[in-house]
């Protein structure tokens, strides 16, 4: 089956201030369960091995609520790694609920490709962001990462699979998630990868990278 071009609720204009937020507080919840940060904290693991860097600048892109880079920030903390941690998000309300948590990050809100050419950063993350892009603008995006990161960069995002999918309709319903979450949850699932989207979509952009599977039904796709 082809990657989904069904649109997400999130990805709408019109959203409101409380159903974003709503649905980033889900998220949040869906990425604790998930255990979604694990696989970017070893990655991070690794490049600071490999390079002995103990400080890094770091950007998040698509990085809703920032509970990513709140769990980055802790991993500094606990690993001597100074940090200079930068959230890029479309979605004003994403700003607004960053600043709300007290994410400790400089924020943009902004389109990622409006993005000033001057900001480059050591690292560029994403998790559970690019799979709201069409084919055409991952191709642009996975050069826009390779131009944008002095040591490496990294994509954790859903395998497209029925097997997961079924599990999340279940589960968003079961636990009463907000009505964004539950209409965006299986398309967000349709809309993600195959290893050989990941191949397709590497090749068309001329990059070499990483392709790994990781446990729950995520592809960690990556360049150091
Ligand atoms: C599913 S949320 C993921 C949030 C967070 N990274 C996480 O793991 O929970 C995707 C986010 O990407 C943002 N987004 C979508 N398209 C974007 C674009 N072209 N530029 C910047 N942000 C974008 C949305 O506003 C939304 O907050």
């Amino acid at each position: 089956m082809p990657r989904s071009t069904a649109a997400e609720w999130m990805d709408d204009a019109a959203a409101t201030q409380p159903d974003f937020e709503a649905a980033l507080r889900d998220l949040a919840r869906i990425n604790r369960m998930s255990l979604a940060r694990r696989p970017v904290l070893r990655w991070l693991d690794a490049l600071v091995a490999a390079t002995g860097r103990r400080h890094l600048s770091i950007l998040d892109v698509g990085a809703g609520g920032g509970d990513l880079l709140v769990a980055v920030a802790a991993w500094g903390a606990r690993r001597g790694v100074s940090l200079s941690l930068v959230g890029l998000d479309r979605s004003p309300w994403a700003a607004s609920h960053a600043a709300a948590q007290g994410v400790p990050a400089r924020w943009i809100t902004q389109d990622l490709f409006a993005l000033d050419p001057e900001e480059r950063f050591d690292v560029v993350l994403c998790s559970l962001f690019a799979h709201h892009l069409t084919d055409a603008e991952l191709v642009r995006f996975l050069r826009w990462m390779e131009a944008r990161a002095d040591l490496g960069w990294l994509i954790s995002d859903l395998h497209r699979h029925k097997l997961p999918w079924g599990f999340v309709w279940l589960g968003v319903r079961a636990l009463r998630m907000h009505p964004m979450v539950v209409h965006d949850s299986t398309i967000s699932i349709a809309r993600g990868f195959t290893r050989a989207d990941w191949r397709r979509l590497l090749g068309e952009a001329g990059l070499r990278a990483r392709i790994r599977w990781t446990f729950p039904f995520r592809w960690l796709v990556s360049r150091a």
